[in-house]
């Protein structure tokens, strides 16, 4: 259940963090077993070691569960008090129902509206972006985020230029009210789309275009990718992003304590903290572990930085991303833990 509109609403706040990643590690050297590739192939074009894979019975509703309640726990928030889930997925469980609803009623959100969020890797910020407006217009008081995929059973393991990239995770943020009338931590968003370049990145079957029960060849039930384009596309939207927030926001790059971006490949980050003058030593990543886990790449990345000491409360956060769509995200936001 939604609170009534109470038009005096406090400014939203990034008040919780939490995340879950699958047991099973799969190795580069363990695809190197399983298609034509190598472990220094996959390192220099990537920066990935390593990423997770959910057992054969996890479903993405199952790793949001438990992401969920880590950071519920952490915001020792009762459960009955989420007046909406979010769920930024594009690996649910099914076509419908939502990923998000299943969640709700698993984590106890009794009092929760629910809905699932499909802006690929970009849906996490546009998720704070929903919270955020939920928020600080008065229709809710606290907005569970919880970005959560399972790739490695959409991502086709005789593909070696799409298999390598991917891996499971769940994370998110929980998004409560301020004091009414007070400033929020969230100053700005930049988000966009560009459905020119859709079929870039897509899984061609299993929609209302390409129905499941036509004929198809294999691979088109996977995911398809043009790289080259992709690559073009996140290193343009990324600076581009960034440059658009910060001037609106009159905040420079060297304001900004933390840049966390969408874990996809080192060397797209690498370019765009190149590009935006932002000091080494202010980026967090840790895609050598997980890969690139889309909707949980950016709170999976912020919930680590946090247990590693690099996001510290009162912390100026840069977080940018992009994915399918082809959609861009960037958000800068004030870390205010409870
Ligand atoms: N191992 C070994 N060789 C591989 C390989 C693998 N896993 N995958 C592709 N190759 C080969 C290609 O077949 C190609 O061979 P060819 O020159 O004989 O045709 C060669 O490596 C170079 O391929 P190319 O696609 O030009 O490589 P690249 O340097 O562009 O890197 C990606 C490929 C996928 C790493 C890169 O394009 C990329 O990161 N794109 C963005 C993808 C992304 O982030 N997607 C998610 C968006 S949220």
């Amino acid at each position: 259940m939604i609170a009534a509109r109470n038009g005096r609403a406090g400014g939203a706040r990034l008040a919780a963090l939490g995340a879950y990643v699958p047991e099973r590690v799969v190795t580069n050297a363990d695809l190197e077993r399983q298609v034509d590739t190598t472990d220094e192939w996959i390192v220099t074009r990537t920066g990935i070691r390593e990423r997770r894979y959910a057992s054969a019975d996890q479903a993405t509703s199952d790793l949001a569960v438990l992401a969920a309640g880590d950071v519920l726990r952490n915001s020792r928030m009762d459960p009955a008090d989420v007046d909406v889930v979010i769920v930024p997925t594009c690996t649910p469980d099914h076509l419908f129902p939502s990923v998000a609803a299943m969640t709700a009623h698993r984590v106890g959100a009794v009092n929760a509206a629910a809905f699932d969020l499909q802006a690929a890797c970009s849906g996490f910020i546009y998720g704070l972006a929903q919270a955020t407006a939920l928020v600080e217009s008065g229709i809710a008081r606290n907005v569970l985020v919880v970005g959560a995929e399972v790739f490695s059973k959409i991502v086709d393991m005789e593909d070696r230029s799409t298999c390598i990239l991917f891996g499971d995770a769940a994370a998110g943020a929980l998004v409560t009210a301020g004091e009414p009338e007070c400033p929020g931590g969230f100053l700005g968003f930049e988000l966009g789309a560009d459905g020119s370049q859709a079929m870039d990145l897509c899984i061609p079957v299993g929609g209302t275009r390409r129905p499941a029960s036509q004929p198809f060849a294999r691979e088109e039930a996977f995911v398809q990718m043009n790289g080259r384009e992709v690559y073009k596309f996140a290193t343009r939207v990324m600076e581009e992003s960034v440059v658009r927030l910060l001037d609106r926001l009159e905040v420079g790059i060297g304001d900004v304590d933390l840049l966390v971006a969408h874990q996809a490949n080192l060397r797209i980050i690498d370019h765009a903290v190149k590009r935006l003058g932002i000091d080494g030593s202010r980026v967090f990543n840790n895609l050598e572990r997980y890969g690139n886990t889309s909707a949980a790449s950016i709170p999976l990345a912020l919930t680590e930085a946090r247990d590693a000491g690099v996001l510290n409360p009162g912390a100026l956060v840069l977080l940018v991303g992009f994915g399918a769509g082809l959609t861009w995200a960037s958000c800068l936001v004030r870390y205010e833990p409870e």
